[in-house]
């Protein structure tokens, strides 16, 4: 659908956002589902300035990434109460001029969990305790699982840990944690370093299912090992596409046309 008068915007604030691949998706879904819109990528350094700029505008939605997710929150009108808790926001909602702040980072990571298992109950192991693994606590925490941080520098995992009323040790300690999920939210294994994982592999015949938020390589060396351990395995791709569905959905209250975003996200990384 060309741009004409009654054409809505979305788009993306980071810096640097030239590497997202949110606005091939949502465009993609736009077209899929005939709404009238378009969503693209704004390299933000000047937040306030642009948080003015969206009211003035009336920009539709807007995804939030790195570096502005936590500051965000000072130029909203309302949170939501997870994304509070969290203390990030990575979604916008311009409500009739009310700007509304969401995080769909835990849903995406909760709703790739949830298409293998049931979580309450569930005892999940998480590595690392930076921004990703508070969403990915919070989300956990929300469908009534047991967390277990494991962390390098033990003061951050004890910090999380007790923001989320979680245990916790150091990754020194790894041998004899036990669990039912394992989700690294580090970036050990990322490339260039994709012959590194955060854990030995001996541990992984423990853990049902084995999660990483690291999406390059898309087979990384710990879901490869966990994969020969008999772990269902879950990519990082699939956390990132059920949180951009879930932001779509936010921003038009329509059904994402997952199979369309699913299909742009993984010719990327063919
Ligand atoms: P994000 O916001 O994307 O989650 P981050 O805040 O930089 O990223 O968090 C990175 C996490 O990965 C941290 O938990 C970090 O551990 P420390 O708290 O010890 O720094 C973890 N991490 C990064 N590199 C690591 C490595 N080589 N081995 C183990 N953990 C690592």
């Amino acid at each position: 659908m060309k741009p004409d008068a009654f054409t809505t915007l979305y788009g993306i604030i980071g810096h640097p956002v030239y590497h997202s691949l949110s606005p091939a998706m949502h465009n993609a879904a736009f077209d899929a589902v005939g709404i009238n819109a378009v969503y693209l990528a704004f390299d933000v350094t000047d937040l306030p300035s642009a948080v003015r700029g969206i009211r003035a505008l009336g920009i539709k939605g807007l995804s939030v990434t790195i570096p502005h997710k936590v500051e965000i929150l000072e130029f909203l009108d309302e949170v939501d109460d997870v994304a509070r808790r969290i203390g990030a926001v990575n979604t916008l909602v311009n409500r009739n001029g009310s700007l509304w702040g969401g995080n769909t980072d835990w849903i995406g990571a909760v709703k790739a969990l949830e298409e293998q298992t049931q979580l309450e109950g569930k005892r999940a192991v998480v590595l690392g305790a930076g921004g990703s693994a508070r969403a990915v606590c919070a989300g956990l925490k929300e469908r009534g699982a047991f967390v277990h941080l494991v962390n390098r520098t033990v003061e951050n995992a004890k910090k999380l840990a007790e923001r989320f009323a979680c245990s916790w040790s150091g990754l020194d300690e790894i041998k004899d944690i036990e669990g039912e999920i394992l989700v690294n939210t580090t970036s050990v294994g990322m490339e260039p370093d994709s012959h590194k994982t955060p854990v030995p592999s001996e541990i992984l015949e423990r853990f049902n299912i084995v999660m990483d938020i690291v999406y390059a390589p898309l087979k990384t060396k710990l879901l490869d090992e966990a994969e020969k351990a008999g772990c269902v395995t879950i990519n990082g791709l699939r956390m990132l596409l059920l949180q951009a569905v879930s932001q779509f959905e936010f921003w038009t209250g329509r059904k994402a046309p997952i199979n369309v975003m699913e299909k742009i996200l993984y010719s990327r990384f063919a």
